[in-house]
């Protein structure tokens, strides 16, 4: 196996940047907010982006002292190639750090994976695949990226993950191969594999036992779908914190990527604290769900005619108003500029809006807008020459949009979806950074009551913070809720098993 680490003096500069930035951003948390949590949880931040550089060290003791045991394993996978311009090397890494050993093991054969879904359902069952494939001992073959579905975006792994850290840092795990030996491809082309899909929230003993007998026979098994095929609780600890490992050290944007996040966080942070909202208002979050609160008539029909002719929708009539008021809709725009308002969000901050257009356009965006004037989102920050080679690419733009919410002060989904979740759980582990979790089904009761009169602002506004004032995204455990999978806390949102480090610590403080 062949493994290349495109390390140069450019991708130098970019570590020197993020350090600085991490620095920025600590300087000016420190001065807005006094929470040792928040200084902790941006000190954690800067740890994990500045891993590569200079202070490497200082995070080694640091963790080492903290005397937790996974985190440091967490660090070990990053890659560095002694190789490549030395003098470079040495001036900015500390010496003798060297990528994982890889791992020796006896391969029982070959797991390719067809992944299915927008970005994050699919950065979710990567993480899992991994885990399976290393609890297997068979080696992973770099996961296909959907194609067909409704995003219908053409990018491959590469295109938006930097799959040779992927593979690097994931060897003292799981050998990862870009694509099968040529001797096995044959095969594959001959149709002598064996692809199904396996059954959804599985745990480990239905992989050990159904799948493995599958790997040995065939030598070559193929997932042909990945969304929620692992479960969320019950499974050994040694798992979970793969999941983590993969999700949060092994998958990274590539560097254009990245390279486009930092200059938006770069524009942003130099005018203050901001907010990213996930405005899930869009035409095929509304038109599937059926959901046209807010929407005029025509509208109304345009939503419904798209879920109607499309056929792999199967739930055609929708009773929007009932949806709504069991918190299944995604806020409108107006109702959003209700919440934050009475959240006592700051009407100056600055409010990246992430998300792709917002059905119905100005016109709905006009009460969020007064209320918020600071509106912003990556086609104003950006030049469009800057967006242009991820414009058309969905996936690529909701990677940019990603990595946004990971590094704002607040983030708010306004939608429960993949996004919302994995993005919430990944700012647990970034240290609690605050995610606001929306509670629609009391919400939309409340904005009726205000709307209608009977309930006044100051009411509304208390009653508003009252119930979120523990839905900050703070420590908890996950609900868990054997045999209805479904209903319990996705691993991902909250990875309990990951955040220990940053539990003690908080006990201790
Ligand atoms: C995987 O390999 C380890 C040794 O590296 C061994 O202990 C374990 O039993 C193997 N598991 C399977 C499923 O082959
Ligand atoms: C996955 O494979 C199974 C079994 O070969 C097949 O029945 C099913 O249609 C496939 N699903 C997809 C999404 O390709
Ligand atoms: C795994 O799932 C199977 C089938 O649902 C069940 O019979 C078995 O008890 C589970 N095993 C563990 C270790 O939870
Ligand atoms: C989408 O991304 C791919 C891979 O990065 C790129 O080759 C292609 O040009 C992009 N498409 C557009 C329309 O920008």
């Amino acid at each position: 196996m062949v493994l290349l680490c495109a390390k140069d003096s450019d991708e130098k500069a970019d570590h020197r940047e993020e350090l600085e930035m991490g620095l920025k951003i600590l300087g000016a948390d420190k001065v807005e907010k006094s929470r040792r949590l928040i200084l902790r949880s941006t000190i954690k931040l800067w740890m994990i982006r500045a891993i590569t550089s200079l202070l490497l060290w200082t995070c080694v003791v640091q963790l080492i002292a903290l005397g937790e045991l996974w985190a440091p394993r967490l660090l070990k996978g990053w890659p560095h190639c002694r190789d490549v311009s030395p003098a470079v090397e040495k001036s900015n890494a500390p010496p003798n750090f060297v990528p994982p050993p890889k791992r020796v093991y006896k391969n029982n054969g070959y797991l390719m994976v067809s992944c299915n879904g927008g970005l994050n359902q699919m950065r979710a069952a990567i993480c899992d695949m991994a885990a399976v494939a290393r609890h297997l001992n068979v080696t992973l073959i770099v996961p296909e990226l959907d194609k067909t579905s409704f995003w219908a975006d053409p990018s491959e792994f590469q295109d938006i993950f930097d799959v040779d850290h992927f593979i690097t840092s994931l060897r003292d795990e799981v050998r990862i191969l870009k694509e099968l030996p040529p001797r096995l491809k044959k095969r594959v082309e001959l149709g002598q594999f064996y692809s199904l899909p396996p059954i959804s929230w599985s745990n480990i003993s239905y992989y050990e036992n159904q799948i493995l007998p599958l790997v040995q026979k065939y030598k070559v098994v193929h997932f042909n779908r990945t969304d929620a095929r692992l479960a969320n609780n019950g499974l050994p600890p040694e798992i979970q914190k793969l999941r983590c490992q993969v999700n949060f050290n092994a998958l990274r944007f590539t560097s254009r990527i990245e390279e486009l996040g930092r200059r938006i966080f770069r524009i942003l942070r130099e005018k203050g604290p901001f907010l990213v909202l996930h405005l899930r208002y869009e035409m095929d979050m509304l038109a599937f769900s059926g959901c046209t609160h807010g929407c005029n008539s025509e509208e109304g029909e345009e939503l419904t005619s798209m879920r109607y002719a499309n056929s792999w929708w199967k739930e055609k009539v929708i009773n929007s108003e009932m949806k709504r008021q069991d918190g299944l809709c995604p806020l409108t725009p107006e109702e959003t500029a209700l919440v934050l308002t009475a959240l006592g969000i700051d009407h100056n901050i600055q409010i990246y809006i992430a998300a792709g257009e917002i059905y119905g356009g100005e016109r709905r965006m006009a009460s969020l807008l007064t209320a918020f004037p600071n509106l912003v989102k990556k086609e104003t920050l950006l030049a469009p020459s800057e967006l242009r080679y991820i414009q058309e690419n969905s996936s690529q733009m909701a990677a940019l949009d990603y990595l946004v919410a990971l590094e704002s002060d607040i983030f708010v989904p306004t939608y429960d979806g993949n996004m919302a979740k994995v993005a919430e759980g990944h700012r647990r582990f970034l240290g609690f950074k605050k995610t606001i979790l929306l509670d629609r089904k009391l919400l939309v009761g409340l904005i009726d009551q205000y709307n209608s009169g009977s309930l006044s602002w100051d009411e509304f506004s208390s009653l508003v913070k009252e119930a979120h004032a523990y839905r900050m995204g703070i420590p908890k455990q996950r609900v868990v809720i054997p045999d209805k999978p479904k209903e319990e806390d996705y691993f991902y949102s909250n990875p309990q098993e990951c955040l220990q480090l940053l539990d003690e610590s908080l006990r201790s403080a």
